[in-house]
């Protein structure tokens, strides 16, 4: 039996309006209540049988979602920064309660894997470097790749510019002269790009193609996946 809400509420944590707005609606027969008109905004309600307009409500147990993040998007809300990720989802997502927000994030100039959710928790845990999920970038580069490199990565004493503690050990594989594979289980603000300049590469192109056990596979740019909310239990 799914949670009881109050409908005024629900409508509007889902972003569809006020609950003010949810009163109008509400009085002008908008939204039904398993079939039924609906009486009151304040009334208690099964979200699956609501529909408003006649259509049944937009994510109503929340949002997991695995986006191919195209290049030029940043991943933060604030419009100051420039076109984000969050205009590629539909604009009522934007009044969502709790908000929509990626799981860490990936730079305006890197593309691929990134996954999107409401689930705050689940954004902690996959965030927190305690559980290490592993991340998997490919990277193009200015100069040739060095095998001396891979043993530097894996070491765990790779420092940073300006960090005091060293990287963790990180898996490098090559796949051109120019082009590597590097398996990261922490998130550290540009950490590839970062970690190439230490040994004098500069990261010319950046892609994500997995994170924990989910891959991007044939997705195209600004598309998504839907994924089960229990994805990760
Ligand atoms: N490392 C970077 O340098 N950029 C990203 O977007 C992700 C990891």
């Amino acid at each position: 039996m799914a949670s009881l809400r109050r409908l005024d509420q629900l409508l509007s944590n889902l972003g569809y309006c006020s609950r003010s707005e949810a009163r109008d609606w509400v009085k002008a027969g908008a939204v039904t209540i398993a079939g039924e008109p609906a009486k009151n905004a304040a009334q208690k309600v099964d979200p699956h049988t609501v529909r408003v307009d006649d259509e049944p409500l937009d994510h109503p147990d929340g949002i997991l979602l695995l986006l191919h993040k195209p290049l030029g998007l940043v991943c933060s809300h604030d419009e100051r920064e420039g076109p984000n990720i969050y205009s590629l989802f539909p604009p009522r997502w934007r009044g969502r309660n709790p908000v929509v927000t990626s799981i860490g994030r990936l730079d305006k100039e890197t593309s691929g894997l990134l996954l999107v959710t409401d689930q705050s928790a689940l954004v902690h845990r996959l965030t927190s470097p305690k559980h290490k999920v592993p991340k998997v970038y490919r990277a193009t580069l200015d100069r040739d790749v060095s095998t001396e490199w891979i043993p530097l990565f894996a070491s765990g004493t790779l420092q940073l510019e300006g960090e005091d503690a060293p990287c963790a050990p990180a898996e490098l594989t090559f796949i051109g002269s120019r082009e590597a594979e590097l398996t990261l289980t922490e998130g550290r603000y540009h950490q590839v790009r970062r970690m190439f300049a230490a040994v004098g590469a500069t990261v010319l192109t950046l892609h994500r193609t997995q994170f924990g056990h989910l891959k991007l596979e044939e997705l195209p740019p600004g598309k998504w996946r839907e994924l089960p909310l229990s994805e990760f239990d």
